[in-house]
């Protein structure tokens, strides 16, 4: 049976590898997956960790949903499918990122534990560190920093996460990060003590 990986080459081995680009940076590439509904506060903190790090000499590099699907993604909207392949696409982007020795924050609702999975089976544990970005869909809807929730309610956005479209509560995270209880302040201090500890993790 032929596929589309007939005729494919993948050379891998010829090129510089990964810890020649860390020992570049003096550090270790992962990436940080944070999910969670719009209006949760992942892209707030994406934002404020990024800076964090990008302060203590660290090379960042944040993917968030509303900026990829307006260039990379343009093409695909909200059905599962298309969420599907958001994730898939993502996932890859951030695989290349890593292997350039870069911490990669992923900023996407990533709405059910398949697609969680699929970006673990792309990424691996070793590189990924998922974080739920959690708050209520009664919340974020108060919040609505982008005037979605209204727009929502007026029946003006389809296949809406937590509406008419659905969000599982995840069956794995390696952090959860509660901004309805804590502070900005204190969920970065949660995030950054994470990534210190994943950062020193021996690589498999
Ligand atoms: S995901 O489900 O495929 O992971 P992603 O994080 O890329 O979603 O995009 C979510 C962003 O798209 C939201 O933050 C919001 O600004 C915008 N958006 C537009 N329409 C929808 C919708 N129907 N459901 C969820 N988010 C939407």
């Amino acid at each position: 049976m032929s596929s589309n990986l007939d005729h494919i080459y993948p050379v891998f081995d010829k090129m510089l590898p990964r810890e020649a680009k860390e020992e570049l940076l003096s550090q270790r590439g992962l990436v940080v997956w944070m999910y969670g509904l719009s209006g949760s506060g992942k892209s707030t903190l994406a934002n404020l960790l990024e800076r964090r790090l990008h302060e203590e000499g660290r090379l960042v590099k944040v993917l968030d949903g509303d900026n990829i699907r307006s260039g990379l993604n343009q093409n695909l909207g909200f059905s599962d499918e298309d969420r599907l392949e958001n994730i898939r696409r993502v996932s890859e982007v951030a695989k290349l990122f890593v292997e350039s020795g870069i911490i990669t924050i992923a900023s996407f609702i990533t709405p059910n534990n398949e697609l969680r999975k699929l970006a673990r089976d792309v990424l691996g544990d070793t590189d990924l560190l998922e974080v739920y970005v959690k708050a209520s869909f009664e919340t974020c809807a108060e919040r609505d920093p982008k005037g979605l929730y209204a727009k929502v309610k007026a029946g003006e956005v389809k296949q809406f996460t937590g509406k008419d479209s659905g969000f599982e509560e995840p069956d794995q995270a390696d952090l959860i990060i509660d901004t309805e209880a804590h502070s900005e302040e204190e969920c970065l201090a949660q995030l950054l003590e994470a990534v210190a500890e994943k950062a020193n993790q021996p690589n498999d």
